[in-house]
């Protein structure tokens, strides 16, 4: 278990814990059954994955079919943004916050992202910073696109209505330490239909 990879997931944990939120990087099961959630873009549209640490949903989510060009991850630890361009040069790894998207993001992908994948542990922020993050999802989502977040904690990783999200359960996976839950979340503001996700089964693995 103590590959390259996860001596540096493990030391950026002892860098900044909080943030890091895990002690290893997600398993297989839990990024494969993430991606599968996820709709593949038309040729115009992004996906977006946030806090992407060492890459392991990055690669499900290339092995689900979504190509290089229309994927951008993003990371906030300079040495794990490092680690990504080198392990997927393929694709555009920006180095930031997420709080920063809209003007983090290429200019082109602005409206046209259909899925934000999230490995950023949110339970641990604080509400002004939940809320500057799913704003900034806001403001570069298409209408009706979709986050999917993953938590560790029983329970909805964000408080939907003070956020003013519509939220939904996806499933959980067993096969990951520790076990996780897959949530969905559509501005509520947008008329919604979560049968957008057409691909929609409940997770359990
Ligand atoms: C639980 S790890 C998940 C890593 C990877 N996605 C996985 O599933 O193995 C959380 C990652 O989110 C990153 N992160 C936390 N807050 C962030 C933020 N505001 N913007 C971008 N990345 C963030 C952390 O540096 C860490 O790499």
């Amino acid at each position: 278990m103590l590959n390259n990879e996860n001596v540096i997931f493990f030391k950026s944990l002892l860098r900044a814990p909080l943030k890091t939120g895990a002690f290893f990087p997600s398993s297989k099961n839990l990024a494969s059954s993430i991606s599968s959630f996820v709709n593949l873009p038309e040729s115009d549209e992004y996906v977006i994955e946030l806090g992407a640490g060492t890459g392991r949903l990055t690669s499900a989510l290339l092995e689900r079919g979504i190509p290089c060009s229309q994927l951008i991850i993003l990371e906030m630890q300079p040495s794990l943004a490092k680690f990504l361009r080198k392990a997927f040069p393929l694709v555009t790894v920006i180095e930031g916050s997420a709080t920063d998207l809209l003007s983090l993001l290429p200019e082109k992908t602005i409206g046209n992202i259909k899925t934000i994948v999230s490995g950023i542990p949110m339970v641990n922020l604080r509400f002004h910073e939940q809320q500057q993050i799913i704003t900034a999802i806001k403001n570069v989502m298409k209408t009706n696109g979709a986050l999917l977040q993953f938590t560790y904690r029983p329970g909805s990783p964000l408080p939907s209505n003070k956020l003013a999200l519509n939220q939904r359960y996806l499933g959980h996976v067993l096969l990951n330490m520790p076990p996780a839950a897959i949530w969905e979340y559509k501005n509520s503001l947008h008329p919604i239909s979560f049968t957008a996700t057409e691909n929609f089964r409940r997770a359990s693995i």
